[in-house]
């Protein structure tokens, strides 16, 4: 099925899917996204992800869109690619206006795109086999648990992964601590017990996070939201990536250091069961 595009309104093909110059989001990143991913024709924890862009909109005080809206559009243009298994982004920017980097006087239309895509098989192969990751210090700007489209830091983190033979780059912070990657969160597994950090400022309140601790705790594994530091992380019995496009990735290797046995230990193996398990039903 061809992939589509939306935008403001209209559903095209992607090759004549465009925007303005002057969107806000293309000139400051003044603009907030999700992503979504599609089972069987059906769009996976889609509230949580509606609720996360209630959060971010009125973060950067685009409190006046319609999330109820956007909702139905995301389901419409879903719908209408006939693709049972899918990627399908969001992105809403403040609209419009000549470059000015304050609010325009007169209110823009916001500018509303969703592209359905195949979902990367790529990405299911490595939950499968595992992969190796790089910590990189965390120089983002302080309010990361915002869904915007400010993603430089992100970028060139992740690039540096790519150059060094890795999936994903680690933020660390100033104190040492695990924050999360580049575009997944992050658990340690030490002693049967789960850790992540907390959901803060510091990092992006991830969807599949949430969804995992609960998998996790209904199958009495002990979960604990709270951070460790970097030597902790390499101590680690296991390590795992989750996101919407990750979903339960096994890392291997951080920093050519091998994590516990080298291979994806029996809680990782136990929770991607479970999410395989939800994703089917
Ligand atoms: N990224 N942390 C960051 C920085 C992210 O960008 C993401 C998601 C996550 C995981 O969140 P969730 O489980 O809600 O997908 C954590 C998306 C997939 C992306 O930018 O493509």
């Amino acid at each position: 099925m061809p992939e589509i595009a939306y935008v403001n309104g209209r559903i095209l093909p992607f090759a004549e899917a465009t925007v303005s110059i002057n969107d806000r989001g293309f000139c400051f990143g003044d603009a907030v996204y999700e992503v979504i991913t599609a089972y069987n024709g059906r769009l996976f924890l889609f509230d949580a992800h509606l609720e996360r862009l209630r959060r971010s909109l009125n973060e950067i005080r685009l409190e006046y869109i319609d999330v109820a809206d956007v909702g139905e559009q995301i389901q419409k243009t879903y719908e209408s690619a006939l693709m049972p298994k899918a990627m399908v982004y969001l992105q809403i920017s403040r609209g419009v206006a000549p470059r000015s980097h304050a609010f325009p006087a007169e209110r823009p239309e916001p500018t509303v795109i969703i592209t359905v895509r195949e979902f990367p098989h790529k990405e299911a192969e490595l939950a499968a086999r595992g992969v190796g990751c790089i910590t990189v210090p965390d120089i983002r700007w302080a309010r990361v648990d915002i869904k915007t489209t400010n993603l430089l830091p992100n970028v060139l983190a992740k690039q540096q992964a790519v150059e060094a033979g890795c999936y994903e780059a680690i933020f660390i912070g100033a104190d040492e601590r695990v924050l999360e990657g580049t575009s997944s969160n992050i658990f340690v597994v030490k002693n049967d017990t789960l850790f992540t950090h907390p959901t803060n400022h510091k990092i992006l309140p991830g969807i599949t996070r949430r969804f995992l601790i609960g998998l996790a705790e209904k199958a009495g594994i002990a979960v604990r939201e709270e951070w460790v530091t970097r030597e902790g992380l390499y101590a680690a019995d296991e390590v795992i990536l989750s996101g919407t496009t990750t979903e339960v990735t096994p890392v291997l290797r951080i920093d050519d250091r091998q994590i516990g046995s080298g291979r994806p230990g029996p809680v990782t193996q136990k929770l991607y069961e479970l999410f395989l398990e939800a994703i089917r039903s």
